[in-house]
This record gives C-alpha cells, sequence and structure tokens, in this order.
C-alpha cells in the first residue's frame, strides 16, 4: 500500500526520494509525488498520477539541490487516483505525506473554514489541522503535529516538513509503520526498510504513539503525551541483492526460486535431524505451557490464511489431544468468538502490518491469549505485539503474490506444532517422518523446481484462452487447491475457484463445461483413490483436467499431467503448489499482464 520516504542530510533529496520511492512501488500505488525544501525555505512540489516514470519526467525540467525532503506512493482510498489527490498535501508551510486512514477527517474538515481544500483526501484535512496549529508561531512543528493527532482519529504514519523549518522532518505513527534510518550526517525515513536498504543499517522502528524530530544529526521521539521516548536502535538485516531481481524477469519467478535457500533458513536451527527433534526458541512457551495447549487459533489473511489451513491440517495429523482453527482475520475480529482455556493463537503473516491480522491480534489478546507470530518482517508491528514469535527468515518478498513466504510459514507452524507433540510425549516414530521430511524438503523444492519448470511452463502456455479454472484437492492437498487457485487468480485474472473433492457433487460440479479447466492436485495416499473417482466424474462431464500429481505412471486419460518427484510423501502438496505458484506465472506472462504488481492489490494491507 502507500509508501513513505523521507531525507535531510547533506545529499540530494530528490534523488534519494526517487531511489526509495521506487523501492517501495511493490508495495501498490497509482500516484506518487515529493516535496524537497532549498536551505531558505522554498519548495519544490512534483506529483503526478500513475507509475513514478511520470514524476521523473516532471523531476526531469525541476532538477534541485535540495537536501531535505519527503515522498509518498499513494495507493487511492478517499478519492481517486489523480494529481490532486497525491501527496504531499500542502496547507500553508505545512506539506504532508500520509499512510492510513484518518476516520473523522469530515468532522475535522467542518472546523477548518480557513483552508481552500484542493484535494478529497483525508490526508490534506490533516495537513490543515496541523497547519492551524502551527501558522501563528504558537507551536514549533513537533508540537502543531503533536496538537492535530491528538484531535486525529484513525490510522497513520506521517511525516510532516514545513518551509519555516527547512532542516526538520515531524514523523510520527499509529498503525501504519515508520522507519527512521540513522546514517552519517543523513537521516533518512521510510514506511518500509528497504527503501533504507544500501543507505544505512542503523534503523530505529517508531511504536504506535510515537513522535520524532528528525534533523540530519538527530532524532528526538517522545510520545504524543510529550514522554521522551529513549530508541531502540535495530540493524537492518536486508541486503541490496535481496530486493533486486538477481537477472530473473521478474520478482514472483526469483521468489518461486529461491524457496529452496529460503526454506533452509527458516529451518536453521530449529530441525536436529540426528537427534530427531525439532527445536523453536522464540515463542518463549515452557515444556509445562507447551504440554497444557489443547487449542490452537490460526489467525491470517489470503495466502498467509490458507498456510494456516495447511498446517492445521498437519499439525492435527501428529498430535491428536489438539484442536486446531484457522480463521480468516478480517472476520474473526467482528466475531464475537470465544477462545477455550489452554489455547494459544498463531498470527501469520508476511508483512507483520495487516490491518485486520493486528486487530485480530489486539483482540485475542484482551482475552488473555498467549500469541505467537509467525511473521517474516522483522521489527513489524505484528513480530512485536505478540507475546512470542518465530520468524520465517525468507528475506524481502517484493512481488505482491506471496510465494516463499507460504511454504515457509506452513513449515514454521508444523515445527511448532512438532514441538507441542514433543512436549506431550508424542511417541518419536509418530514425529520423525515429519522431521525426516521437513529436513530433506529444501532439496526436494529444488528438484521439483527443476524438473517441472519447463513443462509447466508448456502446458499454462496452452490453457492461457480460458477465463474459468477450478482447483481441486482432498485433505492436506485442499487448501494447497486454494492457494494456487488464489495465486491464479490475483496475477493472471483468470476467475479461479478451489473445491474440496468431495463438495463437487454438491454445487460445483454444475459448473464444468468448455469454459473452464481443471487443476486436480492428486499426491498419493490413503484418499488418493476417492480423489481419481472424484476425477472421473468430472472427466464424464467434459472436463479438461490438468492432472498434478506423485504417482508413478499415472496412467489416467487426461488433458495433461504433471508429474512431480515422488521424494516427498506427507509434504507433497506443497511440492504440489510450486506447480501451481509456476502455472500463475507463466499464464500471466502468457497474457502480458503485470506479473510484479497485479492490478487494484498492494503488498501490504495495512487498511481495514
Ligand atoms: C496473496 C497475498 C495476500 C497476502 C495477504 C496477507 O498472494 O499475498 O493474500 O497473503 O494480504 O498478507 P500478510 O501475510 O502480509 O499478512
Amino acid at each position: 500500500m502507500c509508501g513513505i520516504v523521507g531525507y535531510v542530510g547533506n545529499k540530494n533529496a530528490q534523488d534519494f526520494l526517487i531511489s526509495g520511492l521506487k523501492r517501495l512501488e511493490y508495495r501498490g500505488y497509482d500516484s506518487a509525488g515529493i516535496v524537497t525544501l532549498d536551505s531558505k525555505g522554498e519548495a519544490t512540489l512534483l506529483r503526478a498520477k500513475g507509475k513514478i516514470s511520470n514524476l521523473e519526467e516532471k523531476l526531469a525540467k525541476n532538477k534541485r539541490e535540495d537536501k531535505i525532503g519527503i515522498g509518498h506512493t499513494r495507493w487511492a482510498t478517499h478519492g481517486e487516483p489523480s494529481e490532486a489527490n497525491a501527496h504531499p498535501h500542502q496547507a500553508g508551510s505545512i506539506y504532508l505525506v500520509h499512510n492510513g486512514i484518518i476516520e473523522n477527517y469530515k468532522e475535522l474538515k467542518e472546523t477548518l473554514k480557513e483552508h481552500e481544500f484542493k484535494s478529497e483526501t483525508d490526508t490534506e484535512v490533516l495537513a490543515a489541522l496541523i497547519n492551524s496549529f502551527y501558522k501563528d508561531g504558537k507551536h514549533s512543528l513537533i508540537n502543531a503535529v503533536v496538537q492535530a493527532l491528538k484531535l486525529a482519529k484513525g490510522t497513520y504514519g506521517i511525516a510532516v516538513v514545513s518551509c519555516k523549518a527547512p532542516d526538520e522532518i515531524v514523523v510520527a505513527r499509529s498503525g501504519s509503520p515508520l522507519v527512521v534510518g540513522i546514517g552519517h550526517d543523513e537521516t533518512l525515513i521510510a514506511s518500509d526498510a528497504s527503501a533504507l536498504v544500501g543507505h544505512t543499517k542503523q534503523a530505529i522502528y517508531l511504536n504506535d504513539g510515537e513522535v520524532a524530530l528528525v534533523k540530519k544529526d538527530s532524532i528526538e521521539i517522545k510520545t504524543l503525551n510529550a514522554e521522551p521516548v529513549s530508541a531502540k536502535v535495530e540493524e537492518i538485516e536486508t541486503n541490496l541483492a535481496a530486493i533486486q531481481k538477481g537477472g530473473y524477469d521478474h520478482f514472483l519467478l526469483k521468489e518461486i526460486m529461491e524457496q529452496p535457500e529460503s526454506l533452509k533458513e527458516t529451518l536453521r536451527g530449529r530441525v536436529n535431524l540426528e537427534a530427531r527433534t525439532v527445536h523453536l526458541g522464540g515463542p518463549g512457551l515452557s515444556e509445562d505451557e507447551l504440554r497444557k495447549i489443547k487449542h490452537l487459533v490460526i489467525v491470517g489473511c489470503g495466502t498467509a490464511y490458507h498456510a494456516g489451513l495447511l498446517a492445521g491440517y498437519y499439525i492435527e495429523q501428529f498430535t491428536p489431544e489438539i484442536t486446531v482453527e484457522t480463521v480468516i482475520a478480517s472476520e474473526y475480529r467482528y466475531r464475537n468468538a470465544y477462545i477455550p482455556e489452554d489455547s494459544v493463537a498463531l498470527i501469520v503473516s508476511q508483512s507483520g502490518e495487516t490491518a485486520d491480522t493486528l486487530a485480530c491480534l489486539r483482540e485475542i489478546k484482551k482475552q488473555g491469549v498467549k500469541t505467537i507470530g509467525i511473521v517474516n518482517a522483522i521489527g513489524s508491528t505484528i513480530s512485536r505485539e505478540v507475546d512470542g514469535g518465530t520468524y520465517v527468515h525468507v528475506g524481502p518478498e517484493i512481488s505482491v503474490a506471496s510465494t516463499k513466504a507460504f511454504t515457509s510459514q506452513v513449515i514454521a507452524m508444523v515445527i511448532f506444532g512438532l514441538t507441542i507433540a514433543q512436549a506431550k510425549g508424542v511417541k518419536p516414530s509418530i514425529l520423525y517422518p515429519y522431521i525426516k521430511e521437513i529436513a530433506a524438503m529444501p532439496e526436494a523444492i529444488r528438484e521439483t523446481l527443476e524438473s517441472v519448470h519447463e513443462k509447466v511452463k508448456k502446458i499454462a502456455n496452452k490453457y492461457t484462452k480460458y477465463d474459468h479454472a477450478v482447483y481441486l484437492g482432498r485433505d492436506t492437498a485442499y487448501p494447497t487447491a486454494m492457494e494456487g487457485a488464489l495465486k491464479l487468480k490475483e496475477i493472471s485474472y483468470v476467475d479461479a475457484n478451489a473445491y474440496a473433492f468431495g463438495e463437487l457433487k454438491h454445487g460445483p460440479l454444475a459448473l464444468i463445461d468448455d469454459r473452464f479447466f481443471e487443476l486436480a492436485l492428486l499426491p498419493e495416499g490413503h484418499l488418493y483413490d476417492k480423489a481419481i473417482s472424484n476425477v472421473q466424474e468430472v472427466l464424464a462431464r467434459g472436463g479438461k483436467i490438468i492432472a498434478v500429481t506423485n504417482v508413478k505412471k499415472f496412467d489416467m486419460k487426461v488433458e495433461d499431467v504433471i508429474e512431480i518427484p515422488d521424494t516427498l510423501e506427507i509434504f507433497a502438496p506443497i511440492l504440489m503448489n510450486l506447480v501451481s505458484q509456476l502455472f500463475a506465472y507463466y499464464m500471466t506472462v502468457a497474457k502480458g499482464y503485470n506479473v510484479d504488481q497485479p492490478r487494484n492489490l498492494a503488498k501490504s494491507v495495512t487498511v481495514e
């Protein structure tokens, strides 16, 4: 979603702002803008609808040597994508960029009659409100911001500059992330640490309710109630290679292909094959606490939700005394759900910033339930608010569609389940097959990607004329099918839905006709024969089936077969999901759509 950058130092601010905004492009946006100030406070405001390249065209005619500025990529919430609605917004000497939503902007606007509004945004209302406190010189810039924020309801990450204070940036956050990077004689601001990579490794992550006065050589942080905050300086772990395409045409393909390595990072230090045990330090639960767990609630959205569903199937397989309920965060936050005693909640999020997931976390904590994060983005809000956590460590996921995070989220949760099972004294002979396959998985993923790649590409090209798809699976292949369908719909815009094979007769079978193709996930196992009967039913109605299977010598007469190596049994669906990921990728390339930034979507959904 929206992105914020800011710079104050000795270098060219426009250069940093544009390069920083480009780093944030992956989050999704529809317009962009920057403002810089010269040493006398003269502002250069540039905004453009559409891509950052449009902004760069304006920049080419307005190059400045200014050393301070703020910038923004906007994802429309209030008001259409347009230059007038793009940030920064101005009121008097104030320029403001804002992520989030000011919910009471209409009431606030009523009180700001003096300001002539030029946009439809809630952000301009906040700019005018800050200016109303600042314009007569009674407040410093930071105090004017604080006064305004005390009246604003909603979520925000903001950066503010004023022509009257051309060496200061004020930043604040409530529900929308902000990172302050500490450089040599320069301070950098971003809503996402990836914009700071290559500039500094030292950063301060603001907490909700904090506001900071940022200069090139100082950062002063306080709460909105004026209590000083002593900030913790943290290390940015991401390196430049992790946020570049590294020779691939798209980030999505790079992220699919790097799963052998990214999963290795997830497993590092957590699986001891010799001792036949797993170990997780982050959750911080004692053996006794683990033993007592009877119920897991797994919360997530989209791909993270699917990862939770799949992990739930596995955890129930090897931990008989446990029930697992996986829920969609946007629903769960408004359900009056009672969480039974001896429950633990797993909060699953790649970005660690998803608004609905975060809201669930806060609701669940109110019930006194222990929360454990399954998060990728280090230092993100969810990772900081959970009681304990397990980072999946897959590195930055730049493409909007989540791929490598899914694989590692599933496995991190299964490992958490295994630690519970170990503590409960489940026989090692039951747990070892899981541990063994988890340890073998990076290599199995590498082998699968290698062996299916060309074939999936060819088959995807064959199906580009279809606009409808049905994904099918049973048991662990069912949530996997759901994830495959989501991937296809979100990037190739094919109307793809997943069904449990057993549900076909209860409705979806009526869909099957020549407008559809069906992708069937058919892992060997106790439900394989039943799934094959369902495939027959689809074939009998003229269905066009692509079978994805690890069964050797699969001999059904279906349209296409994609065989995956039979290296894994239990986790074969995860290998099948690699096929779905590649299939969605190549369908999208063949259709000519924007792979990494699909229409209407944002990488990190920080508003409800
Ligand atoms: C799909 C996708 C989304 C995210 C969802 C949750 O490819 O990326 O469905 O999985 O928005 O995001 P996080 O994991 O950041 O909470």
